[in-house]
């Protein structure tokens, strides 16, 4: 049987938008931003997206399309030895446990979809969402919001996947224009507007290391890379497509759309009585929101187009994560898409219900899991791209593009000797700072650069006397 592909440039470029844009855009920015210093945070999440993250999302193409197989098959058959295939693995443990999490999220988008026709939360936001945010009708919405992510991709890449896309992600944008526009009248909008454009300089020396790592994770959550999402969609395209421009309007997109949802999201919180935006928290969205449309004219209809918006662009994600281990099992075991999709749909059924009762493994999931996975996933594909791959990476870069292989050489270099510590960085915190431990930066940078140095080097030289065997 051929493989699927994508019917045009465009549904390939809608669809990896519509992964990258979704809760991360909507619910995780605002939120991120808000806690973190507004301004300050925008820019080294800008600068993080771009030095960081538009490099490692090519990386991620380049070996999709190369092997045109999903990372597992992809990492196996590229360099000719199982134990890649083992690291790929990752990125089926990494689907799942998104999904995992997501998908009660998702529930919630969908309560405050149908609550919104009532305006059932407008009379006291915080205890509405403290009622419904954990137990059965928690769980009751999980499996709802699974249950239509199912179907789209049992439907597969054409039927399902890009014609959903290709609807929805025009819809999205332009409904948080529109809002966006909107909420630039409300009384709060000027000071939020402050809050979140005005540079902070002094805000920023007092905590770069934490501003660095929480833009550095949502920098990644929020383009999908490092789960191997952006391989699996990539193994559906052609030669005739220039990686590094889809990555960059790719990543051009998904940042307006999360700004413009700051642009959203952000007035409606600081125009709001009784909400301080810095310590509202993943509620943020949901209460904030919600207490600003219970007070505006015409609330509820606003609240209905809203809450629309938000379930398109998270269904758009989750059918990215549900794709990766269906991926796995139709490429690798030669399951069909129906089968491999219901049995893993019943899986995250049993995994989501267990985080839509208990917060405590929603937050471990969503935060310190999911942080660790997307970093390990992200380091091993830059490692592999710039050193197993090298300069057929290069070539592959420069396919279907005008460029000399001087850029290509440049992004080799970035992604092969500059991400790993940078990446192995923020791993390193991130995990010291789950366990509560205290460590000085410097030593952390230090090992960093330690470790990533060995592991490149070493990947390197099995891959060199690999290739100098197969020559021989
Ligand atoms: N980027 C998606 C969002 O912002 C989340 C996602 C992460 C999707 C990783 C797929 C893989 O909501």
């Amino acid at each position: 049987m051929a493989r699927e592909s994508w019917t045009s440039r465009i549904g390939f470029i809608l669809a990896a938008v519509g992964s990258a844009v979704g809760l991360g855009n909507i619910w995780r920015f605002p939120w991120m931003t808000a806690e973190n210093g507004g301004s300050a945070f925008l820019v080294l999440y800008l600068g993080i997206v771009l030095a960081v993250g538009v490099p490692g999302l090519v990386a991620e193409f380049v070996i999709g399309r190369r092997a045109g197989k999903s990372p597992v098959g992809a990492l196996e058959s590229l360099s000719g030895s199982k134990h890649w295939g083992k690291v790929g693995l990752i990125t089926v443990l990494a689907g799942l446990v998104l999904l995992s999490f997501y998908s009660v999220v998702g529930g919630w988008i969908l309560r405050y979809f149908f609550a919104s026709a009532t305006g059932a939360y407008f009379d006291a936001p915080g205890a509405y969402f403290g009622s419904i945010s954990y137990g059965a009708g928690a769980a009751g919405f999980h499996v709802l919001f699974l249950a239509i992510t199912a179907g789209i991709v049992a439907g597969g890449i054409r039927g399902g996947i890009e014609r959903a896309t290709t609807v929805m992600m025009p819809i999205v944008i332009l409904m948080l224009g529109a809002l966006a526009v909107w909420a630039g009248g409300l009384s709060g909008a000027g000071e939020a507007y402050d809050f979140f454009l005005t540079f902070d300089a002094a805000y920023v020396q007092a905590n770069a290391l934490d501003i660095l790592l929480s833009a550095a994770g949502q920098a990644l959550f929020t383009l999908s890379v490092g789960a191997g999402t952006m391989i699996t969609y990539a193994s559906y395209i052609g030669e005739d497509r220039s990686l590094p421009a889809d990555g960059s309007i790719i990543a051009l997109l998904n940042t307006g759309v999360g700004v413009l949802a700051g642009f959203v999201v952000l007035p409606l919180l600081f125009s709001t009585p009784n909400v301080d935006p810095a310590t509202s928290g993943p509620g943020a969205l949901f209460v904030g929101v919600a207490t600003a449309f219970g007070e505006l004219p015409g609330g509820r209809l606003l609240a209905l187009g809203f809450f629309a918006v938000v379930s398109l662009a998270a269904l758009s994600s989750s059918i990215s994560m549900l794709e990766i281990p269906v991926a796995y099992l139709v490429d690798e075991h030669g399951f069909e898409r129906k089968t491999a999709t219901a049995g893993l749909a019943a899986f995250v059924l049993v995994t989501g219900t267990v985080s839509a009762f208990s917060s405590e493994v929603f937050g471990i999931l969503a935060g310190p899991v999911v942080d660790i996975l997307l970093t390990t996933g992200l380091f091993a594909f830059v490692v592999f791209a710039a050193w197993v791959l090298g300069g057929d990476a290069v070539e592959e870069f420069t396919l279907g593009t005008r460029f000399s292989s001087g850029l290509g050489d440049a992004w080799r270099l970035l992604i092969g000797v500059v991400l790993p510590p940078f990446l192995l960085f923020t791993l390193f915190n991130g995990i010291l700072g789950y366990l509560g431990w205290q460590a000085p930066v410097e030593y952390v940078a230090v090992a960093a650069i330690f470790v990533g140095l060995a592991v490149v080097t070493s990947v390197q030289r099995v891959a060199s006397t690999e290739r100098a065997d197969n020559a021989a």
